[in-house]
């Protein structure tokens, strides 16, 4: 659909779809509470702005816009795989749905939130991808929180295994100095050396840093004294969390990711990963979302 077909179609005073500056087709969701923009390439929240404050996303200035690469930075939403293939090392990390353009199929008005919904069938990824059918929405909900919900239906004859996540990635003031709180207790998975821990208190980052917690369901807290704010992250249908920050290193060697950017950014990333990945009956469905708010201080 054209952009103009889209505004006739699912536009609203406080939802509008553009071509933005990178030829990405996007709505921008803005009402009272916050601004949010959403990218149909990946179904990719790429921003979102309470009133009066920054971006509580971040973004990378060396980020990708192009057909069949993935957005840095935002909403990525990893799917049906998260991380590398399950047996298959050829295909693309973290699935093919962030990779994919979704098609909007609602929009509207839902308990006081602006809402849109976007899906991916199978007619929408390259043949090579295609396994079986499915129904995968994203739904957004705007007020001053955002939700993110990517609900998964196995819409055929045999099972569905997958594993999934809303890979958020944060705006931060300064890396080294934030901490993130909710996890105390948790046992984690450390995959830079496969080793098993048990976190002590809050996570503070001081190196390349990407853990896996195991038996998650409580929201975590992204402390931020720089921005003066903390970032809440809710979630539902999750069992496990990552936190990932690549450091100086990784950051040099990834091309789409710029040199000293690590230190604005932290993944809290609401998953379906490791013991917590999934499988769905032939019918069935499951639904993993995120609620992302921002309280400042002062
Ligand atoms: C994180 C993983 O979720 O995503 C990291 O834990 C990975 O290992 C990171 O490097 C980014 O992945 P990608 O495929 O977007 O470069």
């Amino acid at each position: 659909m054209t952009v103009q077909e889209l505004n006739a179609e699912f536009g609203a005073s406080d939802i509008h779809f553009y071509n933005d500056s990178h030829g990405l087709v996007c709505a921008e969701l803005n009402n009272a509470g916050s601004k949010a923009v959403i990218a149909l390439h990946g179904a990719h929240l790429m921003s979102y702005v309470p009133k009066g404050q920054r971006d509580v996303l971040w973004m990378s200035e060396k980020s990708y816009f192009a057909v069949g690469k993935p957005i840095r930075g935002g909403i990525p939403v990893c799917w049906p795989w998260f991380g590398g293939h399950p047996s298959d090392s050829g295909m693309p990390s973290h699935g093919f749905a962030r990779l994919a353009d979704w098609e909007v199929i609602a929009s509207g008005k839902h308990e006081g939130a602006t809402f849109i919904e976007l899906a991916l069938t199978p007619g929408l990824i390259p043949e090579k991808f295609r396994n079986g059918d499915f129904l995968v929405k994203m739904r957004v909900g705007l007020s001053s929180k955002l939700l993110a919900a990517l609900v998964i239906e196995n819409t055929d004859v045999k099972e569905l295994a997958f594993s999934a996540a809303l890979h958020s990635y944060f705006n931060i003031s300064e890396i080294a100095d934030i901490t993130v709180s909710g996890l105390d207790g948790k046992t984690f998975i450390d995959t830079l050396d496969d080793t098993v821990h048990v976190q002590k208190g809050d996570v503070n980052f001081g190196a390349e840093t990407d853990l896996v917690y195991l038996d998650t369901e409580d929201a975590c807290i992204i402390d931020d004294p720089g921005f003066g704010r903390k970032l809440k992250v809710a979630k539902c249908g999750s069992r496990s969390t990552v936190v990932w920050n690549p450091w100086k290193d990784k950051s040099v060697r990834m091309p789409d990711f710029g040199d000293e950017e690590y230190h604005s950014m932290v993944c809290v990333e609401t998953t379906n990963a490791e013991t917590d990945a999934r499988i769905l009956a032939p019918g069935e469905s499951h639904t993993l979302q995120v609620i992302i708010e921002s309280e400042t201080q002062g």
